[in-house]
């Protein structure tokens, strides 16, 4: 029996459920290790099945070592293999995903459950996934190395001429060559571009004394990094100084604040009153950070209403901003791993003023 489905099994113990049907395929990755898209995991306190159809029969005999593996294929209906299976594991009440169900699936598989008390429950797996066991950690830690090794890599294209485009190819060419993707669509941009704190790469050429916002991560083994530096191509002007010193101290404050036990919305909030003593808390408009794990936005957030609360094992992202339109805008995130008594930086690229 596998950590994932005991914590699982725990949870639902208060709940009264005689069966949870998991049908998030993030959880469903987490709880079997299976990668594939089409899945249903059924999970008894003393019972489960993993579910899916012919496409991945191979893949899931391969892959789900800590369920029995059930597959239908046509012209048996998921809604009915799904029925047939819960029904053989006796279950009155099943308790379901409220995120993941849509109303069509939820009609189709009432239809064939007459009988069963389908219930929806918020949140039912995703926050068991907020502390990350030892293999999850190495493998956000592989991750992050390789996000490290990148910007290294692609400093060099940090020269005149050279289009925010070719910047953004050459990071997911790296990765590709290092057996990983992506975990999202890579940001580089520059200039009075880089304000945009989800810009996308154009055509745009960098010129000399331009911000250059770079933020990407790896997806390497099913597990993600995330990584924003913020290096300038000189000369750099007071007002960046100043504006990049800013953002830096309210990183690491924040980054000093963390500890096991304090309300991650205070970690935000000092992060944001290091902001306002420059009078720039205006221009920093999205949360300090988010879980980081089999997503790169996980399960978990360090934003002003989060309701989380630090804990060994959970990994962040801690990445202020400040971007004004007209002039550009700066990032730095760092991926830390919380610990007894504070944090691990899990990135490790140099965050001083970075000037080329
Ligand atoms: N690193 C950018 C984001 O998390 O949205
Ligand atoms: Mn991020």
């Amino acid at each position: 029996m596998s950590d994932q489905l005991s914590l699982l099994r725990e949870r639902m113990k208060s709940s009264g459920a005689d069966a949870a049907l998991v049908t998030n395929l993030t959880n469903i990755a987490w709880l079997t290790g299976f990668t594939g898209s089409s899945a249903f995991v059924i999970v008894t306190p003393t019972d489960g099945v993993f579910i899916s159809d012919s496409r991945y029969a191979q893949q899931a005999a391969e892959q789900v070592q800590n369920l029995p593996v059930e597959i239908y294929a046509s012209p048996v209906t998921a809604a009915e293999k799904v029925a047939e299976e819960v029904k053989r594991l006796g279950a009155a009440r099943l308790h379901f995903e409220a995120e993941t169900m849509t109303f069509a699936s939820l009609s189709s598989f009432q239809q064939k459950l007459n009988g069963v008390e389908m219930h929806p429950v918020e949140e039912l797996v995703s926050p068991l996934r907020l502390v990350k066991s030892e293999s999850e950690i190495l493998r956000i830690r592989d991750a992050c190395a390789l996000a490290d090794a990148c910007y290294q890599h692609v400093l060099r294209m940090i020269q005149p001429g050279v289009s925010e485009l070719d910047i953004a190819i050459d990071i997911e060419f790296f990765f590709r060559r290092h057996g990983a993707k992506p975990a999202f669509d890579v940001i580089a941009v520059s200039g009075e571009r880089s304000s945009r704190p989800h810009g996308t790469p154009s055509e745009k050429k960098l010129q000399p004394g331009e911000f250059v916002t770079l933020d990407f991560g790896a997806c390497l083994n099913g597990y993600n990094s995330d990584l924003t530096r913020t290096p300038i191509l000189g000369p750099a002007s007071d007002r960046h100084r100043e504006i990049y010193e800013a953002v830096l101290e309210a990183q690491l404050r924040a980054l000093d604040a963390m500890k096991p036990g304090v309300a991650c919305k205070e970690i935000d909030r000092i992060s944001r009153d290091s902001l306002a003593k420059h009078d720039l808390a205006k221009f920093f408009g999205h949360g300090l950070g988010h879980g980081l794990g089999r997503l790169v936005h996980d399960y978990g957030a360090l934003n002003a209403t989060s309701k989380q609360v630090l804990e060994p094992g959970q990994v962040w992202t801690v990445e202020p901003g400040v971007y004004i339109q007209g002039f550009g805008g700066v990032r730095i995130e760092d991926d830390v791993l919380m610990t007894d008594d504070g944090i691990e930086l899990l990135t490790h690229a140099p965050k001083e003023l970075t000037v080329l």
